[in-house]
């Protein structure tokens, strides 16, 4: 049986296709433009993926959030989902917004509650533990507006994912799925990147525990020097193809932007997990980190301050690959140094992508290697 939804509820919106005349006919004083990353909450919160969350926050959520990683109503929740605004609106406690994109195509329909302004140091310092510009995530909370509009949605336009379509599932569609397949037990393997052998080791001790293993890569808008999202699909179909067992994997994709939020991430990403219905996660080194801004097992610690998470997670030390055993080993299992690691930092890839090398298959299978090398950019610039 699947995870019951965080909050009790699968949240579930109405939504339509695109030529729907549901939305039509709203006065334009009533319309809000929001970006690319703001349309893919509004089609994550519509889904269920933020359940308990109906909507974007109101102040109270937000506050106590940031102080108490909970929601008003004490349900763990780590990351603020904000509409962040222009001020010059004209809105009504109970006017039906209608949020368009940037091409003035309706996103959803949300009944507005309020507004509220946030301080952008104290979002900084609370979420990422940081005000250094040079994290992305402060970056982009820097370069956005402070005015936190709240609403709950009505009813959302279905987003057209292209050549995603086929490989993204909602959380009703995976809890159908799991249940078909008769799995009890589920772990989430959260990423954003293309899977070295470190996360199909990662991936396959895991599911050595459970029934099956849902594995959930990360796509939308990153930081510079991250995969393309076509990689990233390109290289776990390859990997998928050759070396993962087809009766005990289930492979689909998230639309969500990396907040690069470490240990509050990790929490995020297990309760969005949590709501496609999975009852475990995989953390390893570093989750949802970059630069050096976390501790390396800052994403675990933070796991025991939630026992009510309802989700267990999974921890692993960093594994790679030790010349000495001939095998992938870990810290923990491993007696040998630090001259017999294999090691890869994301700069030495992307060097050795560009003059037109390969890593060895100690670190990436051929296949992965090859979808790779298929794209003349993989990297986001
Ligand atoms: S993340 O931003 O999504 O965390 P990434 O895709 O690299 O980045 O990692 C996915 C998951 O694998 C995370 O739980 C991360 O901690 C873990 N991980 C990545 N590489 C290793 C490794 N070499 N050893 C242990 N865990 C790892």
């Amino acid at each position: 049986m699947a995870n019951p939804p965080h909050g009790g509820k699968l949240v579930q919106v109405k939504q339509s296709s695109k030529d729907s005349s549901a939305l039509a006919g709203f006065k334009q004083n009533q319309k809000l433009q929001v970006s690319k990353e703001t349309a893919t909450v509004v089609s994550n919160i519509a889904n269920g993926i933020f359940s308990p969350l109906e909507g974007f926050m109101g102040e109270n959520d937000y506050l106590n959030v940031l102080e108490h990683m909970r929601l008003e109503n004490d349900v763990p929740w780590t990351i603020p989902i904000l509409l962040l605004g222009p001020h010059n609106h004209h809105f009504g406690s109970g006017d039906q917004i209608l949020l368009v994109n940037e091409a003035d195509q309706p996103v959803a329909l949300m009944e507005y509650e309020g507004n509220f302004e946030i301080s952008r140091e104290e979002y900084a310092a609370k979420v990422f533990g940081t005000d250094d510009k040079a994290h992305p995530g402060v970056a982009k909370i820097f370069a956005g507006n402070e005015c936190a509009i709240s609403g709950k949605l009505k009813a959302a336009v279905k987003p057209d994912h292209g050549d995603y379509a086929d490989f993204t599932l909602t959380p009703k569609e995976t809890r159908i799925l799991f249940a078909e397949k008769g799995w009890n037990t589920v772990v989430a393997f959260q990423t954003r990147n293309a899977p070295h052998i470190n996360h199909e080791y990662l991936q396959k001790s895991a599911l050595a525990l459970v029934d099956g293993l849902f594995v959930n890569p990360v796509l939308g808008k990153k930081k510079a020097g991250d995969f393309k999202d076509e990689v990233i699909l390109a290289t776990y179909q390859a990997i998928m193809a050759n070396y993962y067992p087809k009766d005990s994997v289930v492979m689909s994709v998230l639309h969500y932007e990396m907040q690069y939020a470490g240990p509050k991430e990790a929490i995020m990403h297990a309760i969005m997990r949590k709501n496609f219905g999975t009852t475990h996660i995989i953390i390893g080194r570093d989750h949802a980190g970059v630069g050096n801004y976390y501790g390396p097992y800052a994403a675990q610690e933070i796991f025991k301050e939630f026992p009510d998470l309802g989700m267990t997670p999974m921890f692993f030390r960093e594994f790679y690959y030790c010349t000495r055993c001939a095998g992938i080993a870990s810290e923990k299992t491993c007696p040998h140094g630090e001259e017999e690691k294999l090691a890869f930092s994301g700069t030495k890839l992307r060097k050795m992508f560009a003059d037109g090398e390969v890593p060895p298959k100690e670190f990436m299978r051929p296949e992965v290697s090859q979808a790779i090398s298929k794209f003349k950019h993989p990297f986001v610039e």
